[in-house]
């Protein structure tokens, strides 16, 4: 069985180097007891950089972004190579805040997937709806099979088909600062498995994971984690606290350990 992934979007917190370096060690600390997930840390920009590279190898570390140039006149991003260079392996693309906050739309979104895997980075793929009240299956799942179709065009045509990519069904209500509460595991499930279809069917994509994201704690990761079809989380919120991440570790990781369902 494959390990589950287990992602710390870190968001924009916390606000300085000591108190970054301080929650990366805890969480440093939890996560290398476990054999069985892979944990991987996304802090701010500025924290991702120094605390790569003074614990290289030591976790997979992701960005919260990137641009979707090489170099030249683009005044506060980021390129995909300088991430590579800084020991990052992993970048989240498309989250939906940025998709909110910085009108990032599917033609942005897609340049980003194509170049971050041009340079050999893995990208997490945020997508999902904004709401559900009162919308049918049907609804929701145009909408997750659209912003797929944009975001993931032109994509099997790179890297000789050999990609990875992560896909993160990340229900925008469910987020916890939007307070809608998670969702339901077999609700979440449902689409993660829509989801998988498309990329098989659709995208031929070798080596990709389906995990879910939104309002994800200490208390109910095993909820979605149990069905083997939920390949790791995107943990936000609870992932500032290292005490509590350091159980959803420990959650997926046994698990992990446990046959199918
Ligand atoms: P919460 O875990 O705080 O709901 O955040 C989810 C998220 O946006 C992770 O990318």
């Amino acid at each position: 069985m494959s390990k589950k992934l287990i992602i710390a979007n870190w968001k924009m917190s916390p606000s300085t180097y000591a108190k970054a370096e301080t929650l990366f060690l805890a969480t440093l600390a939890a996560a290398r007891k476990l054999s069985r997930v892979e944990t991987v840390v996304c802090p701010p920009f500025p924290w991702l950089t120094d605390i790569s590279h003074k614990y290289k190898k030591s976790i997979s570390f992701g960005a919260q972004d990137v641009f979707w140039e090489e170099g030249g006149a683009y005044t506060g991003e980021v390129s995909p190579t300088m991430l590579k260079g800084s020991g990052v392996k992993y970048v989240i693309i498309g989250h939906s805040e940025r998709r909110l906050y910085l009108q990032e739309t599917d033609e942005m979104i897609n340049k980003k997937m194509l170049a971050a895997l041009r340079a050999g980075l893995v990208p997490i793929l945020c997508v999902g709806e904004w709401t559900r009240k009162g919308r049918p299956w049907k609804w929701i799942k145009n909408f997750v099979r659209k912003q797929l179709a944009e975001d993931l065009r032109g994509i099997a045509k790179i890297a000789g088909g050999s990609q990875k990519i992560v896909v993160a069904y990340e229900p925008v209500w469910a987020i916890s600062t939007f307070g809608g509460g998670p969702d339901k595991p077999e609700d979440s499930l449902k689409i993660i498995k829509f989801i998988k279809g498309i990329l098989d069917s659709r995208f031929q994509i070798p080596d990709s994971k389906v995990i879910y994201g939104g309002s994800v704690n200490a208390k109910n990761a095993v909820d979605f984690l149990k069905y083997p079809d939920v390949e790791g989380a995107l943990v936000g919120g609870a992932s500032l606290r290292a005490g509590e991440f350091g159980k959803i570790l420990s959650e997926a990781n046994l698990i992990n350990a446990k046959p199918s369902l």
